[in-house]
């Protein structure tokens, strides 16, 4: 099984067993899946190493994250030289930060970006890129900046990854803008959109109301099989009300018996298995984020 070398905010390994199980019982095999918001990408690149997808395509809007996962598939030594000899410490923090200022890649600094994403990620609080770093600036906490980075166990991650190379492809660019552009594709596309609710809190490039309406726009009218996953809330049922919708059950954490709920909408009416089906929470006061679905008709 593939582990993915970066820690992710909503990140989605946890569900690629329910992703796995949702695209075998409907049929959907040997296939060329896009993952038009990559972040760790492990749906797509679990389906490519489980031999369900034969080829995926990696878009990604976030100039780093983008770079990142270019130079993995695409310059992998140059990408493991240059992060095994990097110093995880304050110093490169401070030096590493200015790169965050970068709106599009620069084709000529691309490993430069990828290691950038890759520190910062391990290095930040909850592996989000414009975080503070673990332990503080002052490093008086007995979490020090570098006790996510397992440089040993991170670089075999990556030269699993680089075997598959040959079957991947990696974008920059603007999700919508792809759906738009390829809605008569006959790949599949598996989307995990930024969270409706948390999603400024956890990525630097997320979405407001209007952008989650785009997106319903576009896949209204895309051709193509989608799954989609999304944080529950009243707002996102009202936007896909007429496409499948179940609510799928994660636990918190082993420690937990706490559970928290995700939408998972498809137009192919997909199944969910039995012991990941959640009840639907009854809301008190006003739901989820607060929005009325009746203001989004206006
Ligand atoms: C919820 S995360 C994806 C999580 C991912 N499925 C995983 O397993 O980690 C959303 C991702 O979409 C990216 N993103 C935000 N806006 C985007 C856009 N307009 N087009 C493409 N990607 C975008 C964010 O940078 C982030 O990596």
């Amino acid at each position: 099984m593939l582990h993915s070398p970066l820690r992710y905010p909503g990140g989605k390994s946890d569900f690629f067993a329910v992703a796995k199980s949702i695209i075998s019982n409907a049929g959907i095999s040997n296939v060329h899946v896009i993952e038009p918001y990559a972040g760790s990408a492990a749906v797509s690149l679990g389906l490519l190493d489980w031999g369900i997808a034969r080829r995926v395509t990696l878009l990604e809007r976030d100039p780093l994250l983008y770079a990142f996962w270019f130079c993995v598939f695409n310059h992998p030594a140059e990408l493991i030289v240059a992060f095994q000899e990097l110093p995880i410490t304050i110093k490169t923090w401070e030096e590493t930060r200015p790169l965050l200022a970068m709106d599009k890649p620069d084709p000529k600094r691309l490993v430069d970006l990828a290691v950038a994403a890759l520190f910062l990620n391990r290095a930040n609080f909850s592996g989000i890129l414009n975080a503070g770093p673990i332990g503080g600036r002052q490093q008086r906490s007995k979490y020090k900046i570098d006790c996510r980075t397992n440089k040993d166990e991170i670089i075999s991650r990556l030269l699993a990854l680089s075997m598959l190379a040959p079957n991947v492809e990696v974008q920059f660019g603007d999700a919508v803008e792809w759906i738009n552009r390829n809605s008569k594709t006959n790949s599949f596309v598996y989307l995990d959109p930024p969270y409706f609710v948390k999603g400024a809190l956890l990525y630097r490039y997320h979405y407001r109301l209007k952008d989650h309406r785009d997106l319903s726009r576009a896949l209204t009218t895309a051709k193509f099989k989608w799954l989609l996953s999304y944080d529950d809330d009243p707002v996102i049922e009202y936007l896909y009300e007429e496409f499948h919708i179940s609510r799928l059950a994660f636990q918190y954490s082993v420690h937990s018996p706490q559970q928290r709920s995700e939408l998972l909408i498809s137009n192919f009416g997909h199944s969910l298995p039995p012991e990941y089906v959640a009840v639907k929470r009854r809301m008190r006061g006003r739901p989820g984020s607060g929005i009325d679905a009746a203001d989004l008709a206006r």
